[in-house]
């Protein structure tokens, strides 16, 4: 059975392609490449030993979109990873940011309706429970954005929300990822972060390869156990493994259910810091910094509806992450630039 999955040459679609495929279904990649390179497809390919379908299109197109429908009348589903990612390049191009994510995500929704494909698994963050004080965060807390790429995720678990009221045909899963780090095992495929990286395990892996200084360590005065900030990291090729469960799920049920897919687990900068350097053997320079605006203290997720729901929890360790996530970096210092 195919899977349409937008966004597939990213960072987490790559390796949701691997899951997919040793779960038996056919995923067939739309992806304007705007913030990847053809080069993870080719080496996905490489991985299963299967060539992989791939459409260089913008999901904004809507002829482009009704196309791959009409040529792919077996598409049962959909994975909707395409989106722009970035906080704060998303508060200095809001339009950028609404339209795509949120332009995409109508024009996708349509073509849907239009071949009568009525499951779909959205990227949605945990950045839609905004300001939340309490953790561990769990699916029914109150929801709030605070920058346009939080908005733009909160808005279209709205929008399929109205789209199950409408029809309750749909069987729409909105996953909640955390922070997803590490990479697949092999060393091939992995984050490729354009420029300096915003997020903290990117950097670290840059630092240890040198090409960056120093960790910046934003604040060591959190009400934390060491004072700096922590969050549910998350293996990538666990969070992989979730969007084949929630495909397994939309192919049974019909619904619209949020989900978080995190560890349940909160690790600080610093701690994250020092696994790193365990699984590398290589020091990480830091100086602690003032903190980011806008960042919270402690974010983790309760995992338990993921588990009840779909059957499926994270199994990889931190130390494994940050084993993978070396092994990716050292093997490729600049990403997928050969
Ligand atoms: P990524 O940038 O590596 O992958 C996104 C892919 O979508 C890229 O290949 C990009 O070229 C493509 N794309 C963007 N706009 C497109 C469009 N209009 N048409 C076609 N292709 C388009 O990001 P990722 O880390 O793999 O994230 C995937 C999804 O998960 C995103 O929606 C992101 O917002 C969400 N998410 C990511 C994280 C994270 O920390 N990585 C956390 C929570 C949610
Ligand atoms: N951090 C540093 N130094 C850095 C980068 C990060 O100390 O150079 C700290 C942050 O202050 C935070 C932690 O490391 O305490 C994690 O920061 P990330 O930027 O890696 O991740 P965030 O949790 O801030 O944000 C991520 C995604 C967002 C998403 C959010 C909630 O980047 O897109 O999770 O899902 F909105």
């Amino acid at each position: 059975m195919s899977v349409l999955v937008t966004g597939g040459a990213g960072f987490i679609g790559s390796h949701t392609l691997i899951s997919l495929i040793n779960a038996g279904y056919e995923p067939i990649v739309v992806d304007n490449l705007c913030n990847s390179k053809k080069t993870s497809l080719q080496r996905v390919e490489a991985i299963v030993g299967k060539t992989i379908k791939f459409y260089e299109n913008d999901v904004c197109d809507a002829a482009a979109m009704d196309k791959i429908f009409e040529e792919n009348k077996d598409i049962d589903c959909v994975i909707h990873f395409a989106g722009l990612k970035a906080v704060g390049e998303s508060v200095a191009m809001p339009i950028e940011y609404y339209n795509n994510n949120i332009l995409s995500t109508l024009v996708l929704c349509n073509a849907m309706r239009k071949h009568n494909v009525k499951k779909i698994v959205f990227s949605s963050s945990a950045t839609v429970y905004g300001a939340a004080t309490e953790v561990p965060l769990t699916e029914d807390m109150p929801t709030g954005a605070t920058n346009p790429y939080g908005k733009t995720k909160l808005f279209i678990e709205h929008i399929l929300s109205d789209i199950f009221v409408s029809d309750n045909d749909w069987s729409i899963v909105l996953l909640r990822y955390f922070n997803p780090i590490g990479a697949h095992e092999s060393g091939t495929i992995g984050e490729d972060p354009k420029g300096i990286p915003n997020n903290l395990m990117p950097y670290i892996a840059q630092v240890a390869v040198g090409k960056l200084e120093k960790l910046h360590v934003f604040g060591d005065d959190y009400d934390t156990p060491d004072g700096t900030g922590v969050r549910d990291y998350i293996h990538v090729v666990d969070l992989a493994e979730g969007h084949v469960k929630a495909i397994d799920w939309a192919l049974k049920n019909k619904g619209c259910e949020a989900i978080n897919l995190g560890t349940g687990n909160g690790v600080s900068v610093l701690e994250l810091k020092n696994a790193f350097e365990a699984a590398s053997g290589v020091t990480v320079p830091f100086v602690i910094d003032p903190r980011r605006p806008g960042d919270l203290g402690e974010v983790y997720a309760d995992a338990s509806k993921a588990k009840n729901m779909l059957g499926w929890e994270a199994k990889f360790d931190v130390k494994r992450m940050c084993e993978d996530s070396w092994r990716w970096q050292k093997n490729n210092p600049n990403g997928y630039d050969e």
